[in-house]
């Protein structure tokens, strides 16, 4: 996530920069860095840790211009470390970038600059590359450069550049990530965000995708991929500065809903080489330890422990190891079975979670190994763990946990992927086709945020009900019990998630008439056994809004209401699937008048037993 800031003008670069970065805190960073052009040269100053370190680093009245760009990190290619920081020079440090998002070719592009250009490289970083690449390209008008680099690289970035020749300039570009341009007097402005700018102007220009931008202190012209031109309309920005860090959004929560395709996206590229293949970043097991592996117990609280319910169905599909999943405030209590054939997967968000990190030290002591999943980099599980998988999220501020999900989600399907490979157990031609799968995920996700309208008059009709049940077979199991969650923390409505089949053994003595039942009907090889339950459950008077794939339409004839999520194979669908769940959690909460992003009696991260 992190964010990157620039200025041009008349008057102090470092301190509108330091500012801008400060105001960019919220999107998470473990280092942060500055490039200013002084009369041709560049000057870098870069620290790991908080901003304050920076600003002792730049103090110094020597170290200041008029024209420059900064960055706050946050780590995923290569350890949290100054050296790792942005901005990245090339190496004749006449170029300097900052860039949020991922080059997902940048290895090839390493060699190739290794090898025809002799570069050697100062960075763990894919971002390292760019800074090499433009110079490469560089024969004395930066645009030109930025956009034959661009032309090499795949994958998601905002980038800002600056040259020592060119110290009258700023070049941006962006795909897939945020970036905005903004309009000072006498001097201009570039960032992720708006909070970073909100001191400054409110009159801003959003970047769109492809487009690569030409800042000097009197203008901005924008171009498209093909160098024309482009006209764009100015924003004025009317929010306050509490409204700019949710986005524009009224909430975290629906602010952290709607960043789940780019979420999706950091968290599964990253672990994607050219070939589609898995490279578990921060994971050590070798193919031996992965093939000594007898048993896998999934340990978590919460939402990641319906996380880890999936992560059962997928480790056991793809893998062929039978897979315990336990709640982290059960697990030491009961004299769990663990030795050192034992893998420990711990799933927390924040990374201190008492009981999690409780579970985690016990399940240590008895010899296990143990991998987390967690998207606080140096948390305390993260810490304690043998081997960690970062969830690329961005920070989760919201209680109610949604981004934070889907990437843990997208997290077990590389693990389990990753593992069945390793001990020859996944097919290769199953390998490749979950993995074509996954990749459409952002896309998908994206597609299906769309429901939000018919969701939100859904919402209208069932606000008031008091009790709400969730259904579902399979994958559907985990995605009730999470949809349930949502809806019961966020609106405080008694809501209860079981297995469809399982009602007919009691909880079918509650159904009334007009009960509300929310239906998961996601899986393609159990829909003919939801569409009985669907009867069953009408056959009481209950009243009935299903979740399907696109095309199944007699689920329609059915239910009362459908709620439609894109196309998917069956163990992709549970990302999916939550989606409208937490729109409707949601609106039902807003319409509530509840405090979404607070809820009463709850705390972000529980580090009590
Ligand atoms: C879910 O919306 C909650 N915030 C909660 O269940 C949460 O998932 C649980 O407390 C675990 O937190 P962690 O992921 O930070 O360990």
């Amino acid at each position: 996530m992190c964010g990157i800031v620039g200025y041009i003008g008349e008057g102090s670069a470092k301190d509108m920069i330091l500012t801008g970065l400060k105001s960019l805190e919220y999107r998470g960073y473990d280092s942060a860095g500055i490039a200013l052009n002084k009369k041709g040269k560049i000057l870098l100053r870069k620290e790991s840790g908080v901003i304050a370190n920076l600003e002792k680093k730049t103090g110094k009245p020597d170290f200041d211009g008029c024209v420059g760009i900064g960055h706050t990190r946050w780590a995923t290619h290569g350890s949290p470390v100054r050296e790792n920081a942005h901005p990245h020079l090339s190496a004749d440090g006449r170029i300097a970038i900052v860039h949020n998002g991922i080059i997902e070719n940048y290895l090839e592009l390493k060699s190739w600059l290794k090898k025809n250009h002799g570069i050697v490289f100062k960075s763990d970083t894919d971002s390292e590359t760019i800074a090499h690449l433009i110079s490469v390209f560089y024969k004395g008008d930066l645009i030109e450069a930025t956009g034959k680099a661009v032309a090499k690289m795949r994958g998601a970035y905002a980038i800002g550049v600056i040259a020592a020749d060119e110290p009258d300039k700023i070049v941006a570009v962006r795909k897939d990530a945020p970036l905005i341009a903004g309009i000072g007097a006498g001097c201009n402005y570039l960032a992720s965000d708006i909070p970073a700018l909100l001191k400054y102007t409110r009159d801003i220009y959003l970047v769109e995708n492809g487009e690569i931008v030409l800042i000097t202190a009197s203008e901005i012209k924008i171009y498209d991929e093909d160098m024309t031109r482009v006209k764009r309309e100015v924003m004025h920005v009317t929010w306050d500065a509490a409204a700019a860090e949710k986005g524009g959004y009224e909430h975290f929560m629906k602010k952290e809903i709607y960043e789940q395709p780019e979420a999706i996206r950091e968290t599964l590229e990253r672990r994607l080489d050219e070939g589609g293949n898995i490279k578990l970043d921060g994971v050590t097991l070798t193919k031996k330890e992965w093939g000594r592996i007898d048993k896998v117990y999934i340990v978590a609280c919460g939402t990641a422990s319906h996380a880890g319910m999936q992560g059962k169905a997928l480790i056991e599909r793809f893998a062929g190891v039978p897979v315990e999943v336990e709640l982290a405030s059960e697990f030491r209590y009961r004299n769990p079975l663990v030795n050192d054939r034992t893998l420990f997967i711990g799933i927390s968000q924040s990374g201190e979670t008492l009981d999690t990190l409780e579970a985690l030290r016990e399940a240590k002591k008895r010899g296990a190994r143990i991998l987390s999943i967690c998207n606080v980099v140096g948390s305390s599980v993260a810490r304690e763990s043998d081997d960690v998988l970062y969830t690329w999220a961005g920070p989760e501020i919201a209680v109610a946990s949604t981004k934070a999900y889907t990437t843990q989600l997208v997290s077990l399907y590389l693990i389990a992927l990753h593992m069945g490979r390793m001990r020859g157990f996944v097919a290769e031609d199953e390998y490749r086709r979950v993995i074509e799968e996954l990749r459409a995920l952002p896309e998908k996700a994206k597609a299906t945020l769309k429901t939000e309208e018919h969701i939100r008059k859904l919402a209208e009709r069932f606000y008031i009900k008091e009790q709400i049940f969730y259904i579902g077979r399979g994958q559907d199991v985990g995605t009730a019990y999470e949809a349930s969650l949502k809806l019961k923390e966020v609106s405080y409505i008694n809501s209860f998630a079981i297995a469809a089949g399982e009602l007919k053994h009691g909880t079918i003595a509650l159904i009334r008439k007009k009960t509300l039942f929310v239906v998961l009907a996601t899986q393609d090889a159990l829909y003919e056994k939801m569409l009985s339950n669907i009867e069953e459950v009408k056959a009481r008077r209950a009243h009935v809004v299903s979740i399907a794939k696109k095309g199944n339409k007699r689920i329609a004839k059915v239910s009362d209401e459908t709620i439609y999520i894109p196309q998917c194979a069956d163990e992709i669908a549970p990302i999916l699937a939550i989606i409208p769940m937490q729109i409707l959690a949601y609106h039902i909460a807003k319409l509530r008048k509840r405090n979404i992003d607070k809820p009463r009696n709850l705390a972000k991260s529980v580090t009590v037993e």
